[in-house]
């Protein structure tokens, strides 16, 4: 079994997922009339589960549309103790060490995982366990919100495999970590 941790995520230009009020509108600043997925589908279709954030799940949640992933999602919460219950078969919650929460996962034949939250990629930073990260970059300057990066205890060098310019204005990188 391929096991690896992708982040697949947009930032401000001041590297901010959301803005001071927790909105996303601005990931949609860019006029996209043919509606590029930038790549989107093609990485979901290559994953095999995803694992987010508590509040990532909510925001989602708040989406006035149908469930949007074919894939399970297991949900990272200390907090909440259950999932709604149009969410159950779709939607698992997990929580601990997680080197512990990978196990569990893995153990039911997911590798391949779609890590989403700005916290919860942070965590996995600080113990080196992102493989890759395709990171696009909206031309805005937020001032503030949730970053989706923090201090973390070591560096970490990844390589750039990739770089492409989506409408002119938006610039998405895909990077992979080197392991000696
Ligand atoms: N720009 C983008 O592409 C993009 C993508 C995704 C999300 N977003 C936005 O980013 C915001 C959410 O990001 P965020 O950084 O605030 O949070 P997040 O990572 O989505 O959620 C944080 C929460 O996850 C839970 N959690 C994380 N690690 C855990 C662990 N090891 N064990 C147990 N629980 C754990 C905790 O929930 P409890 O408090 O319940 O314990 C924590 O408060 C939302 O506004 C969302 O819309 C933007």
């Amino acid at each position: 079994m391929t096991k690896k941790n992708s982040v697949f995520i947009a930032t401000s230009i001041d590297g901010y997922i959301a803005d001071k009020n927790g909105g996303i509108d601005w990931l949609h600043s860019i006029p996209n009339p043919e509606k590029d997925d930038m790549g989107y589908m093609e990485f979901i279709e290559n994953i095999d589960a995803l694992v987010m954030g508590r509040k990532t799940f909510e925001t989602v949640c708040g989406f006035e549309i149908d469930w949007p992933y074919t894939k399970p999602v297991f949900v990272l919460s200390n907090s909440l103790k259950e999932i709604p219950e149009k969410y159950l078969g779709k939607v698992f919650l997990i929580n601990g060490p997680l080197v512990e929460v990978l196990k569990q996962i893995h153990s039911k034949g997911h590798g391949r995982l779609y890590i989403d939250g700005g916290t919860t990629i942070q965590q996995f930073l600080k113990e080196d366990l992102i493989d890759e990260m395709i990171i696009t970059s909206i031309p805005i300057i937020l001032g503030g919100g949730a970053p989706l990066f923090s201090k973390i205890p070591k560096e970490l060098a990844f390589e750039l495999i990739k770089s492409t310019v989506f409408l002119g204005q938006i610039t998405q990188n895909h990077f992979r970590r080197k392991r000696k």
